[in-house]
């Protein structure tokens, strides 16, 4: 553990202000010296009493108080980290513009320590340009965003925008302590504030009520790559055909069946989204009739002609789309043995698809599918070889995480 040091707690106006009181209290038992600034918004939702008698120090919120001691720049000066929990659009917008017109807008232009924040809002306000605008702001300026995750908001809806748990801002935090130049690399947390989109699992074509047109996709491979990139700190919509697996938690989770089904998910999730990876198994081809009863043997004899029609390639539609996400990852599963002409197949599909990197790998009989274990490499757009990985789908899925953090923050996004 770090030894003890000064840490400042901006506690803005949301509902989920009443979890910064567990956030002070585990700074204040991991022995350091907590000082609280509120919005006074933030204290419309959280008393002021609870934040001192947790704090053990006095909360501080207007500009002219303590002007004798010159506060607004003292409380920054003397901070060696700054967690904003949570950080409303508002402040988001704040911080983003340099604004100071309160105490903690001053706090944290008159300081030079890591600034950690902890968005929660609804999803609309999280999706909107403005607040992704300003998010990308102040990623790139190194702050470290954590959250916010997927799940139940403050009405019935669900969707990104809550607050990441408090145990987890912590850990982000206390990281950031134990190691001052981790401010961008924030161990565990490289993908926070990324929204990530995964298709998982493999498409099903409908011929009659009771049979349809499959593959033998398991959906391991994009289930890791949804657990690792939660895991990382992104915000993670999975979109899902027929998982064999049961989908990792923290994701926000969109079933589908057929190719179509799983195109209109894919494009609604990614008009909001940094990345998207499709790992899924989409058919190439689906009945071009879809029967009412259920097709009987008599009626077909002997030999059975089916007529199937060209899906759209959902991979190569994001790529072309203007705006488009900021990064898009392909994967290639190739029958090809020898490794010289798989490696040619996986540069000539990246080429034609139009995609960042392609993620190339063996299957067969025995191998690729439904096994816990994969071998890929992966390809940039040039056809190079960024990365190779070969282990557990989780330590695969892990690899390929790895060359969308080192694609670094991205330089567009579909709302720019
Ligand atoms: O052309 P091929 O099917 O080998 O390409 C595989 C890649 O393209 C995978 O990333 C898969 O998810 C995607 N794909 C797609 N739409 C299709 C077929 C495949 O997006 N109709």
């Amino acid at each position: 553990m770090s030894s003890a040091r000064t840490i400042v707690v901006g506690v803005t106006g949301g509902i989920a202000a009443y979890k910064a009181v567990n956030i002070v209290r585990a700074f204040v038992l991991a022995g350091h010296s907590v000082h609280v600034v509120a919005t006074e918004a933030a204290l419309r939702f959280v008393g002021k009493p609870t934040l001192e008698a947790i704090s053990r120090n006095p909360v501080h919120t207007d500009l002219y108080e303590g002007v004798a001691e010159v506060r607004h720049v003292a409380i920054g000066q003397s901070a060696d980290l700054i967690v904003v929990a949570p950080a409303t659009a508002n402040t988001i917008a704040k911080l983003a513009a340099g604004l100071a017109d309160d105490l903690l807008g001053n706090t944290i232009l008159a300081s030079t320590a890591p600034l950690v924040i902890a968005p929660a809002m609804h999803t609309e306000m999280w999706n909107n340009p403005a607040t992704v605008a300003n998010v990308k702001t102040l990623r790139e300026r190194g702050v470290v965003i954590v959250g916010p995750g997927v799940g139940q908001l403050t009405g019935a809806d669900i969707g990104a925008g809550r607050m990441e748990e408090p145990d987890t801002i912590v850990a982000a935090a206390l990281a950031l302590l134990d190691d001052g130049s981790a401010r961008q690399d924030l161990a565990g947390q490289d993908l926070a504030g990324r929204r990530i989109v995964i298709s998982a699992g493999g498409t099903r074509e409908p011929l009659d009520p009771v049979r349809y047109l499959g593959n033998r996709s398991s959906g391991r491979q994009g289930v890791a790559l949804a657990e690792a990139a939660a895991a990382r700190g992104a915000s993670v919509i999975l979109v899902a055909a027929h998982l064999e697996v049961p989908p990792p938690a923290g994701v926000d989770l969109r079933p589908v069946s057929t190719a179509l089904e799983l195109q209109a998910a894919v494009e609604a999730a990614a008009a909001t989204a940094d990345v998207v990876i499709m790992a899924a198994a989409v058919a190439d081809y689906r009945p071009a009739e879809r029967r009412a009863d259920k097709i009987k043997k008599d009626e077909a004899g002997d030999t059975f002609r089916l007529d199937l029609v060209k899906n759209p390639d959902i991979l190569a539609g994001l790529a072309r789309a203007v705006p488009r996400p900021a990064v898009i990852v392909g994967f290639a599963a190739e029958t090809e043995a020898d490794p010289a002409a798989r490696l040619e197949l996986g540069r000539q599909k990246v080429a034609r698809k139009g995609c960042d990197y392609l993620v190339l790998n063996r299957v067969g009989w025995s191998q690729g599918f439904a096994t816990e274990s994969n071998d890929i490499v992966v390809l940039d757009r040039r056809g190079d070889i960024v990365n190779e990985a070969s282990g557990t789908k989780l330590s695969v899925a892990n690899c390929i995480l790895d060359v969308i953090v080192q694609a670094g923050t991205p330089d567009h996004h579909p709302s720019d």
